[in-house]
């Protein structure tokens, strides 16, 4: 399938069956984070893979995570990271987004569905699962097969503010 098509018919899934996801395709979700591009190679994101019962429990109290079987909470490390000098600003949230949108899209490709979590309660993912205080959890991906139908991959059409409407061309 080309990159467009995939792109298309990827959409935020919120209910899921209960089967798990495979070992053999967790692992490929694992090799596309791995080979995403970070700011200056630093590679800052940290993987947290929730996916027994008792952590899913634990997840619960932070957010809903629409009773995926497997969830990937997304962190940074503040201290392994690029740091742009003219300003100070560290690249986490960047990396991390980065290594989160080849998760999605390779969990598209394998048959899988997801959603992307942000609506979280940071304070509570970190007590929970002892993230160490240099991580900041960035994002929280819940994966797993769709359990009803999806949106359609034309949905763009009417859903999506049109490309001349945030595409400027030489000036704003
Ligand atoms: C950065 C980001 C944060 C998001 N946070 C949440 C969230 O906390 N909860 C949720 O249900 N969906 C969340 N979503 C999913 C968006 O609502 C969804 O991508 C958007 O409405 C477009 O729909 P689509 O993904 O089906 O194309 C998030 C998506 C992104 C990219």
């Amino acid at each position: 399938m080309d990159f467009l098509t995939l792109a298309k018919q990827r959409c935020s899934v919120r209910r899921f069956k209960k089967t798990e996801v495979e070992e053999e395709k967790l692992e490929k979700l694992l090799e596309a984070a791995h080979v995403a591009p970070t700011a200056a190679n630093q590679q800052s994101q940290r993987l947290l893979v929730v996916k027994s019962a008792e952590g899913l429990q634990k997840l619960s109290k932070a957010t809903n995570s629409h009773g995926a079987p497997l969830a990937i909470i997304i962190c940074g490390d503040h201290d392994n990271v690029f740091v742009r000098p003219f300003d100070g600003k560290d690249m986490v949230e960047i990396d991390a987004t980065i290594v989160a949108d080849h998760i999605v899209m390779e969990a598209e490709d394998l048959g899988l569905s997801s959603c992307w979590i942000t609506y979280f309660e940071p304070s509570i993912v970190k007590k929970e699962f002892n993230i160490p205080s240099n991580l900041e959890p960035v994002a929280i991906l819940s994966i797993g097969y769709a359990d009803g139908k999806k949106s359609s991959p034309d949905r763009h059409v009417t859903e999506r503010t049109p490309i001349d409407k945030v595409t400027f061309y030489e000036h704003f």
